[in-house]
């Protein structure tokens, strides 16, 4: 019984990140303009669409041998946008934060090839870490973002 509920409030929780722009466009209007869905995503949630797309564009340069560069900033922008649910701040979320940020300023430091990939994989990690918290639902998506090299992977 103490399992079921738990589950429950795990998928409810899920749920709630995963379906937040058609919860709140419903709250919104009775009308679904796509212009007004655009309207409902948080500043988190485009970071979080950006960082996503970057990520996955980072992937194919790899695959293709070749190292990126780019803006190593990233702490302030995770902290200080506005997130969907207001309970996505304090220690723990800035904690993961800076634990992403280390991850990006390493990949980013990463001289070659090899080393890059590496801490390529360490980043996508620290995403997981932060959604294991806080998100649960794109965590299979995420997952998607590994480079198929298994035992560079940063696992805890
Ligand atoms: C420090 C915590 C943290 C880190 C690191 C993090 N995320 Fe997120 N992510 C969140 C939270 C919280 C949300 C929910 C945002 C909201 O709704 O306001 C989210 C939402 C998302 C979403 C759903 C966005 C949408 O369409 O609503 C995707 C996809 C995502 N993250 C991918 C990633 C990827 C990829 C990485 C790493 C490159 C990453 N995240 C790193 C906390 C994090």
């Amino acid at each position: 019984m103490k399992t079921r509920i738990t589950l429950c409030l795990i998928a409810a929780v899920a749920a709630a990140c995963a379906l937040q722009s058609e919860n709140g466009e419903e709250a919104a209007a009775e009308e679904q303009q796509s212009e007004m869905v655009m309207a409902e995503v948080s500043e988190l949630a485009a970071l979080m669409k950006e960082i996503h797309a970057d990520a996955k564009n980072w992937r194919t340069a790899l695959l293709e041998g070749e190292t990126v560069s780019a803006d190593p900033e990233i702490y302030s922008r995770l902290t200080e946008s506005e997130p969907t649910n207001k309970n996505v701040e304090g220690p723990v979320f800035e904690g993961l934060s800076q634990h992403y940020q280390s991850k990006l300023s390493a990949f980013l430091a990463a001289s070659d090839i090899d080393l890059a990939k590496k801490e390529y994989n360490n980043l996508v990690t620290a995403c997981v870490q932060c959604h294991q918290n806080y998100c649960h639902g794109p965590i299979p998506t995420i997952e998607k973002l590994y480079l198929p090299i298994a035992e560079t992977r940063d696992r805890k």
